[in-house]
């Protein structure tokens, strides 16, 4: 209707200025290219609740990379990858922000005397190959028709109603990653599931879809899930859902706590990630690291953790725990200090470490007489101990207790 397009009208005008530039570059080469374009997907969702939204996707109708090209002419600083055989392009911009475009025809396919296709029922098709309902909504972007909105599926209304709905009951089974999308898009927005895609996604987990996707897509996904604000909440339907359990064989000891929300301060997907593994065991943690496949930092730092976390089950003198603190990566530290368990033990370690206030260093030693050599090392770490250890807390006293043991060095040759 009229009023709809002139909402979505004034939605587009509280865009920040280069998404709007960029929406009437995609106008201006649709008129060009006499060809029909809608922006599609996620971030007409975004749009119609008003909430910012990364990165655009589009459809045309037409012949997608001749689109993708006269595009690129409007955007000089953009970068151009074409996958023909996708029949899909991709724009990348110097911020890392990229616009996709997806194309109903693409020139490779086309062939001499191809039947031009009905344009409507291929953006229908389109659409309805998506995963929810307010997923499968679009905006035309032509000159006579911008901003009009085309829903075919009933999303504005489920966006209204706050409901994750599928398109239709075989989502789940054509693409299990969507399992985990709906989850996100119900806690990301505090949507419901509508009854049947509840009962679709409980009937997809208790007869084992989950077995058809890859480690590496289940990982993408979930690790999406831990950027995500509410990541807690949705963690806890995860585990609460019984889809951690499909996907890792058993139960286990996930933590999902309110109280262990990682602030905005301290964010960061690693830390997130190893405070959600701090109520397991090793034995658990080893089974999660089979089903995942993490990047470097992230499957160190894990291992890192169980590492540190079974050294400190042992009891140690403040200046070995003082050595494995500093020699831990520090989000491994952070989510040990966080847990009761050694939280008593490592702030008293770092307070003493804060304490340490050391002059002394290896051009001192030698000017006090010491060679060159491992020497050096081993008094520097005793120092360090005597400080950690409280016996000494003056810079005079460091001076003597570091004469001492260089004596006693130079004695000893
Ligand atoms: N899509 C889908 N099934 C998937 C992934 C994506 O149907 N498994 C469709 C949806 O229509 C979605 C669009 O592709 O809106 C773009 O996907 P993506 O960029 O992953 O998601 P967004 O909806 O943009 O969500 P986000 O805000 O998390 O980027």
């Amino acid at each position: 209707s009229a009023a709809m397009r002139q909402d979505i009208l004034d939605l587009l005008e509280c865009l920040p200025k280069e998404t709007q530039n960029l929406l009437e570059a995609v106008k201006d080469t649709a008129e060009e290219e006499e060809c029909s374009v809608y922006v599609v997907g996620g971030f007409v969702r975004d749009l119609l609740l008003s909430v910012p939204t990364q990165d655009l996707d589009f459809v045309v109708e037409g012949s997608g990379g001749q689109f993708a090209q006269a595009l690129m002419r409007r955007i000089p600083n953009g970068k151009l990858t074409q996958h023909i055989k996708f029949g899909t392009a991709q724009i990348v911009f110097p911020d890392g922000s990229h616009v996709d475009i997806a194309s109903t025809r693409w020139e490779h396919y086309s062939f001499p005397g191809a039947l031009p296709q009905v344009e409507e029922s291929c953006l229908r098709d389109d659409l309805f190959r998506r995963d929810f309902t307010i997923n499968s909504m679009a905006i035309c972007l032509n000159t006579d028709r911008y901003g009009e909105l085309v829903d075919y599926y009933g999303g504005k209304q489920d966006l209204q109603q706050r409901k994750i709905r599928f398109l239709h009951n075989i989502s789940f089974i054509d693409d299990p990653t969507r399992m985990l999308r709906a989850i996100r898009f119900a806690e990301r927005y505090q949507f419901d599931f509508a009854k049947e895609t509840l009962d679709a996604l409980h009937t997809a987990i208790e007869t084992g879809v989950l077995s058809k996707l890859s480690v590496e897509r289940f990982t993408e996904e979930i690790l999406l899930i831990y950027k995500e604000a509410n990541y807690l909440t949705m963690g806890q339907l995860l585990v609460n859902s019984g889809l951690f359990k499909a996907w890792f064989g058993k139960d286990l000891a996930w933590n999902f706590n309110l109280e262990d929300a990682v602030g905005s301060a301290e964010w960061s997907l690693n830390l997130r990630w190893l405070i959600s593994l701090a109520k397991m065991d090793s034995l658990e943690i080893d089974i999660v690291l089979e089903r995942v496949i993490l990047n470097k930092s992230l499957r160190d730092e894990t291992i890192a953790y169980v590492q540190l976390r079974e050294s400190l089950q042992k009891p140690l003198t403040i200046s070995e725990m003082d050595h494995l603190l500093n020699k831990a990566p520090k989000r491994v530290v952070t989510t040990l200090a966080r847990d009761g368990r050694y939280n008593k033990r490592i702030t008293e370690c770092l307070e003493a470490g804060q304490r340490i206030n050391m002059a002394l260093d290896g051009k001192t030693l030698i000017q006090m007489g010491l060679k060159q050599g491992p020497e050096i090392g081993e008094i520097l770490a005793q120092v360090r101990m005597a400080w950690l250890e409280g016996r000494i807390s003056t810079a005079e006293e460091e001076q003597g207790i570091a004469r001492q043991l260089v004596n006693a060095q130079v004695k000893r040759r």
